[in-house]
């Protein structure tokens, strides 16, 4: 009778034991060069603070976020500088303070990154877009953006429109390791604090890392829509192995055709999906569980989101 009570306790512990490492996520690994499942902080902490801006990587930071995410784009004196978009007008007062800068493109004014130079783009207020209390915020350099997260989390810039730069004679591809390298970030496990990896949605760009820099970083190549399908087959992935560590395709992409991940995963391709959002969490009740299945039921490794503070641990 006592071996069969002490048995019966042994089970409760064991199960208890189970499920709770279940919830908190202990034991679970993930494909290299993620660790465990990862939160990336899209645009920083972009859903509360002007994205790519010190303050919105700050609360990244605060926030728990594993790696960070600066977009980069070149400044007409071959600056990186963080920003999503090749212009300037959605995410700062450029209209404002240089009205007569503006080109037109297919019928809109807009002002592009690349015909200022770094001073004149650091009079721009990049803040009050989101939020009057960030008015001031300047849009921040590359460097200013490592400087804050180096020590901290991991650093995953995107190589944004590349092949636009380079016809501007532009090359963003030296730039970023120049970087990296005076920042001594350019090799795999070179500060443990501060993994990188190199994502973009250009092959081009990945190809010119891994061929002509010689990038020992991992890379990971985005894409997204109905390029996925084909791109999710066996045959597709072992196409994009060729030039790519890791797939990340939107989530959108892997919810319809899961077994791109186990098939990914099989080549020892990491997978990180993008971007999670509170306001569009899709078909599920909320952020978090939206996070939740990805990462525990479809084994996605990594994910962008806007709200760090909703990745469930
Ligand atoms: O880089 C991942 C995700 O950010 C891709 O979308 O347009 O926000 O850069 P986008
Ligand atoms: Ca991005």
């Amino acid at each position: 009778m006592n071996a069969l009570l002490l048995l019966t306790r042994i089970a409760a512990v064991t199960l208890t034991t189970f499920l709770l490492m279940g919830m908190l996520g202990v034991g679970e690994s993930a494909t290299a060069p993620y660790t465990k499942p990862t939160l990336i902080a899209h645009r920083g902490a972009s859903a509360y603070a002007p994205e790519h801006t010190l303050p919105a990587y700050q609360l990244a930071l605060d926030q728990g976020a594993d790696f960070v995410e600066p977009d980069l784009q070149i400044t007409k004196d071959g600056v990186l500088v963080c920003l999503h978009d090749l212009t300037l007008e959605r995410t700062t007062n450029v209209a404002k303070v240089f009205p007569d800068r503006a080109k037109m493109v297919r019928g809109k004014m807009t002002w592009p990154v690349s015909d200022f130079t770094l001073e004149e783009i650091r009079t721009l207020d990049a803040g009050s877009w989101k939020e009057e209390k960030y008015k001031g915020t300047k849009v921040a350099t590359f460097q200013e953006m490592i400087d804050l997260v180096k020590g901290k989390a991991g650093i995953i810039p995107e190589t944004k429109s590349p092949e636009t730069y380079g016809k501007l004679r532009l090359k963003m591809e030296p730039l970023v390791m120049e970087i990296l390298k005076k920042n001594k970030l350019d090799e795999p496990g070179a500060d443990p604090k501060t993994p990188v990896i190199i994502q973009s949605f250009s092959a081009e760009s990945l190809k010119i890392l891994k061929n002509e820099q010689k990038c020992k970083l991992p890379l990971v190549f985005l894409f997204g829509g109905p390029r996925a399908k084909e791109m999710g087959t066996p045959e597709g992935l072992a196409k994009l192995k060729e030039f790519a560590d890791g797939i990340a395709p939107h989530k959108d992409n892997v919810l319809a055709q899961p077994e791109i991940v186990t098939e990914a995963h099989k080549l020892g391709m990491s997978v990180t999906v993008w971007t999670c959002r509170a306001k569009d969490p899709g078909k599920f009740e909320n952020v978090r569980e939206e996070m939740n299945h990805l990462l525990r039921n479809l084994k996605v490794d990594a994910i962008f989101t806007d709200n760090p503070d909703q990745f469930p641990r």
